[in-house]
């Protein structure tokens, strides 16, 4: 089996019968859909005409936004979650706290929707009530801090969160043909030079660091052109400062969970931008350090932990929480996304 069939095999597998996709089925912390893990692996199945999964995953999502409809007024009293039982309920694991309020999924969700209309696959009535009430919640929202894709630093305004939400009300005025959500795409994207220092993108609004998530901007959101030079500096920042030792890519610099390794994401995201602007023999070279990432039981790790930034921090990970998650259903979904960016 190729490994492109295993990561397909691999996410199939994960989709519950409600439509849901677990983050990891072997991870008991990650028992649960996120939005944003689930809209990427919809996404990446659509590349592989598995739409009928991709489907059901947008018809789940549909009916955990219209379940909590109270959730989705225009003020932010309440705050909706990433992340869903795959029965669709919401539940908080274990005793701690967890930061449990990111707009990047309803904007990832909503831009995936969007896709999947656009390739020929037009929503469901309970697909777009569910997206005019995400909308409208994001366009009242879409600006305020929340916590980041990787659940940190809630008190901050997300680059890349901003530039998801821009992307689903992009999405949500095409699919409801809704100007309202047009505008507000417009307004927020004035906000983005707000995150903008020394000609590149930042991770947040408060710091000169970068983040892997930034690719997203361009690709695959199209919210910022690939070959705009902030674009082209960006990328090149994070592919200067965050391939680690072995050629994978960090999330950020300082990351310590699990150590803070190199990450199946991250590196996929920077192939595929490579990918985008034509340099395909380093596209190849980040597809080559997915594939050797796969496992002996042919699964991918969320991260690698043989170089992680902060020895001292993965063993504390470990005896929290056990190993790090494998299979990582959205690994996969990158894995696949990537491997569809490159000719064979
Ligand atoms: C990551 C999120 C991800 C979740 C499930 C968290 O640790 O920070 O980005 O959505 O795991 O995969």
């Amino acid at each position: 089996m190729t490994h492109v069939d295993r990561s397909i095999e691999v996410i199939l597998a994960g989709q519950h019968d409600s439509g849901a996709y677990v983050a990891c089925p072997t991870f008991p912390t990650y028992r649960y859909a996120w939005l944003r893990d689930g809209a990427w692996c919809a996404y990446a199945l659509g590349l592989y005409d598995k739409w009928d999964s991709a489907g059901r995953f947008h018809r789940f999502a549909a009916r955990c936004v219209l379940d909590h409809a109270e959730l989705f007024g225009a003020s932010r009293v309440v705050e909706p979650p990433t992340r869903y039982t795959l029965d669709g309920r919401i539940e908080d694991p274990g005793d701690e706290p967890w930061p449990n309020f990111q707009l990047d999924g309803y904007g990832t969700w909503l831009w995936a929707l969007a896709e999947h209309a656009r390739t020929g696959h037009p929503p469901t009535g309970t697909e777009l009530d569910a997206a005019r009430l995400v909308a409208r919640y994001l366009r009242e929202n879409g600006a305020a801090s929340c916590y980041d894709c990787w659940e940190e630093y809630g008190d901050r305004r997300h680059t890349a969160t901003l530039g998801s939400v821009i992307a689903g009300l992009t999405g949500a005025a095409e699919l409801l043909s809704d100007e309202d959500s047009a505008i507000a795409a417009a307004g927020l994207r004035e906000l983005l030079g707000e995150h903008v220092r020394d000609g590149s993108f930042v991770k947040h609004d408060a710091t000169d660091g970068v983040d892997a998530s930034l690719l997203w901007l361009s690709t695959p959101l199209r919210v910022v052109p690939a070959d705009e030079p902030v674009m082209v500096r960006t990328a090149q920042r994070i592919a200067d400062e965050l391939t680690g030792p072995t050629g994978g890519v960090f999330r950020y610099r300082g990351d310590t969970y699990y150590g803070g390794g190199e990450w199946v994401l991250s590196t996929a995201w920077l192939g595929w931008y490579h990918a985008e602007t034509g340099d395909m023999e380093t596209a190849r070279a980040r597809l080559r350090w997915v594939e050797e990432a796969f496992t002996e039981a042919d699964e991918l790790p969320e991260q690698t932990v043989d170089y992680p930034q902060d020895t001292e921090m993965v063993v504390p990970w470990v005896a929290k929480w056990g190993p790090v998650a494998t299979p990582l259903l959205w690994s996969h979904a990158m894995h696949l996304v990537l491997a569809a960016a490159i000719p064979d």
